[in-house]
């Protein structure tokens, strides 16, 4: 959990600091306060992105040259200083006092999950989101994966440059790196996929039972029962007509169907944000189960975003689990929170605790 945390720059964020409980913490505030703002902060300290997507520097306060983020982040293991810096469109991130080379090895020790008003939009219109939903969970259970992922995405940007110039023989040289490194990413895939499946039969049960015949598949990213070096071998027309590798887990994807169809098709936007909170909700679990410590869940606005019966499940849910929540809303209370809250006034960029 973020015991401390200092935001500085961050839109309408000057410097703001921040201690919060260790279960639930709720934000409110009027429209253009900075509730988000914060949210968006923490969750910085995970993924090295916005969760609103738009260009990164837009992060860094109109007239500012950077932005940064630090937080005391308790473990099982004692307590980590975590910090995030974007300047000169660069990020530096810091590890109780070291400069961390890799991004990545950072956020694998911030785990952050996120429900936000475009999660349901992402989700289902984004394979770019799914993709990273699959692969939040697989390299924060398995970080040892990364420097596979990293091997494979440098391999495909030299294949890709290969191809562009024309260059077929080295294109050809980066198949069998690719297809070797692929191959590892997608069994990792299928393994922490298989889990979450179940995980997540047990979440929609218990807060959105009728989502049951929601039906998810991963797809490897190229065609079914063919191994990925004779996929890409058989792809080679196209790649080389367009400069680009077509087959290979960066084009993997999670499909979500619903009575044999498209859930995008047939789901009311309603039920896809149901289903977006459940897969968070599953996966969180997932995690916790896998590594003995929950992530840190970010629901902005869940208020206007879920109605009564799945704001009062949630209401539940946080109840029963031992995890830091984070929660935002326009009113100074809201039904789904739970007794045991702590409560920040949000105010033109000021947080200030309610005693
Ligand atoms: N780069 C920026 N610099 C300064 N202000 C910004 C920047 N980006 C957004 N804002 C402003 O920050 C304010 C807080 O936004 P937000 O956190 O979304 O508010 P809330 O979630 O409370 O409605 C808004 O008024 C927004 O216009
Ligand atoms: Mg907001």
């Amino acid at each position: 959990m973020f015991e401390r945390i200092v935001i500085e720059n961050v839109r309408n964020l000057v410097e703001v600091s921040v201690s919060p409980a260790a279960g639930a913490n709720y934000l409110f505030g009027a429209n253009g306060s900075g509730k988000t703002s914060v949210l968006e902060s923490l969750y910085l300290l995970g993924y090295g992105r916005s969760f609103r997507g738009g260009p990164v520097d837009s992060i860094i306060r109109r007239g500012e040259r950077f932005c940064r983020v630090v937080a005391d982040l308790a473990t099982p293991r004692g307590s980590s200083r975590v910090g995030l810096e974007r300047s000169d469109k660069l990020w530096r991130a810091r590890f109780d006092g070291d400069d961390v080379a890799q991004l990545s090895s950072l956020f694998i020790r911030v785990p952050v999950l996120g429900f936000e008003p475009t999660s349901a939009e992402a989700l289902l219109f984004d394979a770019d989101v799914r993709r990273r939903f699959v692969d939040w969970g697989v390299f924060h259970v398995e970080p040892g994966l990364l420097p596979v992922w990293r091997n494979y995405v440098r391999a495909l940007r030299q294949r890709n440059a290969s191809l562009r110039g024309g260059d077929h023989i080295t294109a050809d040289a980066w198949v069998a790196v690719l297809a070797e490194y692929g191959e590892r990413i997608h069994s990792a895939r299928l393994v922490y996929f298989e889990a979450l499946k179940s995980y997540l039969a047990t979440t929609i049960e218990n807060i959105s039972p009728t989502l049951d015949v929601v039906d998810i598949a991963l797809r490897s990213g190229w065609a079914e029962g063919v191994d990925l070096y004779s996929a890409i071998q058989s792809s080679l027309e196209r790649d080389i007509t367009t400069g680009f590798t077509h087959c290979g887990p960066h084009r993997g994807d999670l499909r979500i169907g619903w009575h044999g169809r498209s859930f995008r098709d047939v789901g009311s936007r309603g039920q896809a944000k149901a289903l977006a909170l459940c897969l968070v909700l599953a996966q969180a679990k997932f995690y916790r189960d896998r590594t003995g410590r929950w992530p840190i869940l970010l629901f902005d606005d869940p208020g206007s975003e879920l109605d009564a019966g799945h704001q009062s499940r949630l209401a539940d849910w946080i109840d029963r689990e031992p995890v830091q929540v984070w929660l935002s809303g326009v009113e100074a209370t809201l039904s789904l929170l739970p007794r045991d809250v702590a409560k920040f006034h949000v105010e033109q960029g000021k947080v200030t605790r309610l005693v």
